[in-house]
Parts: structure tokens; sequence; C-alpha cells
């Protein structure tokens, strides 16, 4: 008998299983605003307990990548309503994904006249794709003040009041694969020397601040944090395992104290023990593991202590059916890396169905 299809809860947070969708940008929010084709998307993938939606911006600055949606403007917010209404017929509960991209973006993707912004101006090394441009460098982005640090929190506090006007059951802060809230917490990215820099509680502070913001505004039930210690990609410079555990754990006792649902990690094969062990006993909510999943090694990983619940990401976007397939153990369907990123419906909403 395997746990994933069973009924889950914890506290007041009840799924109709153990499988959460991972949050996966798609591309396809032409002029950051959702639309009809993300909503077939989402609802054929309602299967999931909880779908997390793709990064979604808090800002104008946050639109790094061609093509994500937004959730600052009213039309955005309105627009996300036709998605969260898709997913609740179909019995699934849905969280999104509030996704400010920092200095990981390129000025083609932004809105005329706004600038990539960083926690420093460190340049992040390597490229991202522009519909304009083609692939081109990371600028090197315009160091935000203490004072915009502050107004970049009040964008996450009223992204997330969007989501809860827009019918979404709560948000997930995504603070993990090198993204702003991520580039706060890397001691080589950020060099700030004011109260959001410096010591781990202080590269803390500003994670801590916008979940404990909106912790008070929609309420501490409806926040999710994502997390991925160790990890290197988006430039993201490697630090001391000692550190990584005192960061994360740090950070899993205060999201703790504020008593947000629940902690989302990206786990990497460079993650210590230690470090899982300090987020664990750390934090009572829920924990969700994802990454490199599979439906046997979710199973496992249900059992082993660490985690609640089990993401899948691309075994979601290419089996829409995942779950019927985990229960009755059908192969999945093959993946079309070309289509992850291309606007419109091809890779997109025609996977094939059993
Ligand atoms: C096409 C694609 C887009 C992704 N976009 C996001 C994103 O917007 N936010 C995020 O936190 N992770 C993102 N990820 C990472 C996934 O959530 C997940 O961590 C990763 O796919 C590994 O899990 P898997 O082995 O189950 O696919 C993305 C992954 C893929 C494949």
């Amino acid at each position: 008998m395997s746990t994933i299809p069973t009924e889950y809860q914890k506290g007041n947070f009840r799924l109709k299983n153990h499988a959460v969708m991972a949050p996966m940008t798609r591309s396809r929010a032409i002029g950051n605003i959702p639309n009809d084709l993300m909503a077939t998307y989402y609802a054929q993938r309602a299967g999931a307990g909880l779908i997390v939606t793709e990064g979604t911006s808090p800002a104008p600055e946050g639109l790094g990548y061609a093509r994500i949606p937004g959730i600052f403007s009213e039309e955005q917010t309105e627009a996300w309503k036709k998605v969260t209404s898709a997913v609740h017929e179909k019995n699934s509960k849905i969280f999104l994904q509030i996704m400010h991209t920092g200095r990981i973006g390129h000025g083609n993707n932004l809105p005329e006249g706004v600038s990539v912004v960083g926690v420093s101006d460190v340049k992040a090394a390597g490229q991202m794709w522009t519909d304009q441009g083609g692939m081109l460098e990371h600028p090197q982005p315009v160091a935000l003040s203490e004072s915009e640090v502050e107004e970049v929190i009040d964008q996450y506090v009223n992204a997330a009041e969007n989501a809860i006007k827009a019918g979404f059951d709560g948000v997930e802060l995504h603070g993990a694969n090198g993204y702003l809230l991520e580039q706060f917490l890397n001691p080589h990215v950020n060099t700030r020397t004011d109260k959001f820099g410096g010591s781990i509680e202080k590269r803390a502070k500003a994670v801590l601040d916008i979940a404990e913001k909106i912790a008070a505004s929609i309420g501490k039930e409806k926040v999710g944090i994502r997390f991925s210690p160790n990890n290197t990609y988006n430039d993201m410079t490697a630090y001391p395992d000692e550190e990584v555990r005192e960061t994360y754990g740090y950070l899993a006792q205060k999201l703790n104290e504020i008593g947000i649902t629940y902690l989302h990690i990206a786990q990497n094969p460079d993650i210590k023990k230690e470090t899982f062990d300090a987020i664990r006993s750390n934090f009572d909510g829920t924990i969700i593991l994802c990454n490199g999943l599979t439906p046997a090694s979710a199973e496992e990983a249900l059992h082993a202590g660490f985690a609640d619940l089990v993401a899948f990401g691309t075994s979601f976007l290419g089996s829409p059916d995942l779950i019927k397939r985990i229960e009755t153990g059908a192969e999945l369907n093959a993946l079309d890396f070309d289509t992850f990123y291309t606007p419109g419906p091809i890779g997109y909403i025609d996977y094939p169905i059993l």
C-alpha cells in the first residue's frame, strides 16, 4: 500500500493526497498576464494534493525571465482567478509561488524603464534567454538601498494579498535557486553592511520580515517557503556546511515561531544530514521534499523521518495524471525539453493522459 495517494493532514493543513506539484516556470504568460492556456495546464494536473504555481513576480523589477506572470497589478490578479477556479473545481489546492528574480534577469525581459536590481551590486555569471536578443549576459544589478528593501518587502505583502483576492489557498515564498531571497541569504552575494547584511541573522532578516508580515496579513496557515540549502545554481557561491546548517536551522526555528504551514526543501547531493536534521528538529509544521524523486524514492522519503509530503516537478510536467500512474504503476511520459519554455500549447497541454 502506497502512502502517496492517501489523504494528508497536519494541524489545519489538509490535502487529498501526499503529492505536491512543484513550482515550474513555463513562460506562457504573454504580457505577464495569466491566461486560459495556463488554466487548462493547471487543471490537467489537479490530481496533485497541492499545486504550487510557477514563480510569479511581486513587482515589475522581479519579472527577470521572458513571459513569466506577475501578481502586482489588478489585471494580473483578476486573470489568476481563472486558474484558481479551474483547479478548485477539480478539488485540489493551489498556492502561488512568489518569485522576485533579483539579479537573475535581463532588461529586455522587464517592462520599459525598469532595471535589474540586486541585494548588492555583485553581477551574476551566466546568461539568460530574451525574446528580443536570444541568450544575453546578466547585467550588473542596481543594489537596493535600505528603504528600497523595505519597499520590496511591502511589494511581497501586496502580492500575497492579491493572491488571496485571486482565490489562491496560500502563497509559497521562493527562497531557493538563487533568486532574490536566496541572494539575501548567501554571504558571497549579500555584501551589505546595513541591517539586511552581515551575520546569519541579518542576512535572514528580509526573508523573515516578509514571512512575518505576510502571515500577519493573510494568515500564517496560508504561508509556505521554499529553500535550497547548498544550492550553487544561478551563481550562488558555496559557503561552509557548518554555516549552511546554522542558516537553515535558524530560519526553520524563526519560521516555526511565526507558525507558517510549510517548508519546501529542494534537495541536492551536497546537503549534509546535519542540515536536514537542523531543519526538521526546529520546525513542527509540514515539510515538503523535492528534486529527483521517482514514485518509488518519494514513497521511501515519506517514511524516512524528514518529509511529510513529496513534490514532483518534471514528472507532473510530462504526466498530468501522475497520481493515477502512481496508483496503477503505469510508466511516465517522456519529456520534451525543447518546449519547456516556449510560448503556446505544444509541450504544455498536449502530454497524453491515460
Ligand atoms: C521547466 C522548469 C521550471 C522550473 N521553474 C521553477 C520555478 O519557477 N520555481 C521553483 O522554485 N523551481 C522551479 N523549478 C524547479 C522545480 O520546482 C524542481 O525543483 C525541479 O524540477 C526538480 O524536481 P524534479 O526532479 O521532480 O523535476 C523548475 C523546474 C523546471 C523543470
